[in-house]
């Protein structure tokens, strides 16, 4: 028998050839077009993902605080509900609020297995060694893969509650968003739930302040992708050369990360032999957070055929997740 507390399971659908080509084609895509635009998946590499976990911790980002809140308040009913044995986290990171529901989940007894789905492989081992200890009456399985290609190829069996926090499902725009919740619902039977954390629509202030803290820790975030187009793609970006900017977007209601040339420049990108200029003050979106609203949730999840349920929120209305079936 597999023993989960020395050595989690832990299935790779990415290796770092499948990463660069995956880097390569979406570099010369998003680097060619006008305007300038990159995936946010490539933010998150060792140092990225840790940069990430920083950001959780500050006092402007408010959503972690909130969705904790939320998960500790409404966990063992969440747990009731779904009646799981299964539980998968996509984009898990450091599971760190997963906690509340592995702790409510081990207590009712009937969860067998935790999936901790993510891109980042070296998280993803850690988390996975570290749950590993601290459940050791639960498989740990874990795995890398893409949310776009390797959503099918998570473990099935048993009845599943599949989570996605923090907001991630916002890092899509709404159709690619469609198109991944219909792959994802493809994948669950009658009997599973959806656990979903959205960010809401909130004061503008607030929402740009989350997204350009004081201490600048969002900023080298943003600037890290260019680090590791660098490192993979033996590229020549100074991230000095490069201003971080954070910019609501009332009418798509969204948070919009880009990086601003502060000078004009030409860019060596040597593995695709590619240069790339960028205009003085030229903007290159890395990133958009979209902020919900219940309807907003509920009519999205009901076009891929989720029922929602139940909707939780945070005291103060910022942050909310909702549990939906299929
Ligand atoms: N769930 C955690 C982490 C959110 S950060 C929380 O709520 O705090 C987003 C996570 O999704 C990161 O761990 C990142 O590595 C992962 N991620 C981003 N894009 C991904 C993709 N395309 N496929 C799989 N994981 C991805
Ligand atoms: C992972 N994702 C939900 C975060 C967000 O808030 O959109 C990523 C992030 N970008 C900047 N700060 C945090």
């Amino acid at each position: 028998m597999h023993n989960s507390t020395l050595t989690p399971l832990v299935d790779v659908h990415l290796d770092s050839t499948d990463i660069e080509r995956g880097l390569r084609d979406d570099v010369r895509a998003g680097l060619t077009s006008d305007p300038k635009d990159l995936p946010p998946k490539w933010f998150y590499d060792d140092t990225g993902s840790a940069l990430f976990d920083e950001i959780t911790r500050l006092e402007e980002y408010y959503p972690t605080r909130a969705e904790r809140e939320i998960l500790l308040r409404q966990a063992v009913s969440i747990i009731e509900i779904a009646g799981a044995d299964t539980l998968v986290e996509l984009g898990a990171g450091t599971s760190d609020k997963t906690r509340a529901l592995l702790d409510a989940a081990t207590d009712d007894g009937r969860l067998q297995r935790f999936i901790p789905f993510d891109v980042s492989e070296r998280f993803l081992r850690d988390t996975s060694l570290k749950l590993a200890a601290e459940y050791p009456s639960i498989t740990i399985h874990g795995v890398v893969g893409d949310f776009d290609h390797h959503v099918d190829l998570i473990p099935r069996g048993g009845r599943r509650l599949v989570v996605m926090l923090g907001g991630t499902i916002g890092n899509y725009a709404p159709g690619p968003r469609a198109r991944f919740l219909r792959s994802l619902v493809s994948t669950m039977k009658q009997g599973d739930h959806l656990l979903l954390g959205t960010d809401l629509v909130k004061d503008p202030r607030r929402l740009v302040r989350a997204y350009d803290d004081v201490a600048g820790v969002t900023a080298a975030f943003n600037r890290n992708m260019l680090l590791v187009i660098n490192r993979y793609l033996d590229a020549d970006f100074d991230p000095t050369q490069f201003d971080h900017v954070a910019r609501w977007n009332a009418e798509s209601e969204w948070i919009e990360m880009l990086l601003r040339s502060r000078v004009d420049q030409t860019v060596r990108i040597k593995s695709l032999q590619l240069d790339i200029g960028f205009r003085r003050g030229e903007l290159t979106r890395t990133e958009i957070s979209s902020k919900f609203r219940r309807e907003g949730v509920e009519r999205e999840l009901a076009e891929v055929g989720l029922e929602m349920t139940e909707w939780y929120t945070d005291i103060a209305g910022d942050f909310g997740v909702s549990l939906s079936r299929l």
